[in-house]
């Protein structure tokens, strides 16, 4: 893992806990239950890729960072992009047009819009591919015990074709995964909660989002030895994510 890059999440909070921002080359997974903030942070991370370097986005002076935005749940929508964007005096129309959406109908599609991204990453300037949520088409398609071994390789085929290209382009990949909040499964370990092993394999950085009061949200981050232990208190403000 040679270069790799860094980009903020709004929070200086979620930021410090991930050693610096969102990394390139690498899959960093949000997942917690309905709520916690994993569509808001995966809008404010699109938004802020495209911010110039020394604000924590990876645009240079002559080309502007991109991002692809795969939706599986229709939970999308532009005028987040927007109120987000004018936080950082962006132009929002421009921050929107920099914004390849792409909604995914199901995880065969899913799939091929990821193998489609191996020749579009390279032709634009496409720093942040995010896929929000990596698990729902899968869960949908695949239930119950009888199905999960055939889920979980088709998963892990998934992840394998996302960690290639963060690796290959240097860009960062997002995926989020909604898991029920079961504090006491939750704190033993978070892998075993509703859905099963589902991405006990994946690579990366597995970020664990929980509610706390009002618009708070706590971020832990699950088995990664090299970053620092302990919680990060962040906020879902009508701007975006903050401190
Ligand atoms: P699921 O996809 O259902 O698993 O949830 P999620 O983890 O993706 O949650 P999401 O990121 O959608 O967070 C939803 C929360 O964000 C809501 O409970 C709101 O509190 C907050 N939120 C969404 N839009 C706004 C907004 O425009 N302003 C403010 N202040 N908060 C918002
Ligand atoms: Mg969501």
């Amino acid at each position: 893992r040679l270069q790799t890059h860094k980009i903020t999440t709004g929070s200086r909070n979620l930021d410090d806990l991930l050693g610096g921002g969102i990394e390139t080359k690498t899959i960093t997974e949000f997942f917690g239950e309905f709520g916690s903030g994993k569509t808001q942070i995966c809008h404010q991370v699109a938004v802020n890729v495209q911010l110039p370097i020394e604000k924590g986005g990876l645009s240079t002076p002559d080309k502007m960072a991109k991002a692809v935005y795969i939706d599986t749940e229709g939970t999308f929508r532009w005028e987040r992009i927007e109120a987000m964007s004018k936080r950082w005096g962006l132009d929002p129309d421009e921050v929107m047009s920099n914004i390849l959406y792409i909604r995914a109908i199901n995880s065969d599609h899913q799939m091929a819009i990821v193998d489609e991204l191996f020749n579009i990453v390279p032709k634009e300037n496409i720093k942040l591919v995010i896929v929000d949520s990596v698990t729902g088409h899968f869960r949908a398609e695949y239930p119950g015990r009888e199905n999960l071994a055939a889920r979980q390789q088709k998963l892990n085929r998934h992840l394998h074709q996302l960690s290639r290209l963060a690796e290959i382009y240097d860009v960062a990949v997002i995926i989020t995964n909604q898991v029920m909040a079961k504090p006491d499964v939750f704190y033993g370990d978070p892998t075993q909660a509703v859905g099963g092993h589902v991405l006990y394999h994946a690579p990366g950085v597995r970020v664990q989002l929980r509610k706390s009061r009002g618009n708070k949200r706590i971020a832990r981050i699950v088995d990664a030895p090299h970053l620092p232990e302990g919680e990060a208190v962040f906020m879902i403000t009508d701007y975006g994510i903050a401190d």
